[in-house]
């Protein structure tokens, strides 16, 4: 009898946590993504040049289009089913980051966008920030 009120308790110890848990993702998932101060600042040490921006077309069709789009419009195959959406890479506000600041996101990511800093060099996506500003110009 009383094993059996513990594991009552028990549970509903576990719903609440569980509740807590949950509603706490969704609200961090729900505020605007910003990059830390000190990534602002940083350079952004690869020049866009014709083949540079060739190669970093290549790396986001192959990386990011399937969400971002072909475009970068965040209109990719898989951007449907996804919450947040992808970000649009022509729109004005992605337009007013800094390269600094797009490096840390690229990087750093943010569920469901994978981290890159494992999966890219640094000198790949700083050539993939080269790209995304060619598309904010070609608008
Ligand atoms: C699985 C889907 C997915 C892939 C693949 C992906 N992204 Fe994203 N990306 C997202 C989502 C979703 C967001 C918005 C995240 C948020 O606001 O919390 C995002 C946001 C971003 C942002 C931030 C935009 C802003 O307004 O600050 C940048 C920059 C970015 N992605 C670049 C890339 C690059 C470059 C690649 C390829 C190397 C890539 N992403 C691949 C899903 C993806």
């Amino acid at each position: 009898m009383k094993l059996k009120f513990q594991k009552t308790k028990l549970l509903s110890v576990l719903i609440v946590l569980t509740t807590v848990f949950i509603a706490d993702a969704a609200k961090a998932q729900t505020k605007t993504w910003v990059a830390p101060d000190i990534s602002k600042a940083v350079i952004n040490p690869v020049a866009s040049t014709p083949t540079i921006l060739k190669e970093a077309k290549a790396l986001y069709i192959t990386n990011c289009a399937p969400c971002h789009g072909e475009k970068g419009k965040g209109d990719g195959p898989a951007a449907a089913s996804l919450t947040p959406k992808p970000a649009d890479h022509t729109s004005a506000a992605l337009h007013n980051e800094t390269d600094g600041a797009l490096f840390w996101k690229i990087s750093e990511g943010r569920t469901p966008m994978p981290q890159y800093k494992k999966i890219l060099t640094e000198t790949q996506r700083w050539e993939l920030i080269d790209y995304i500003r060619s598309l904010s110009k070609t608008k």
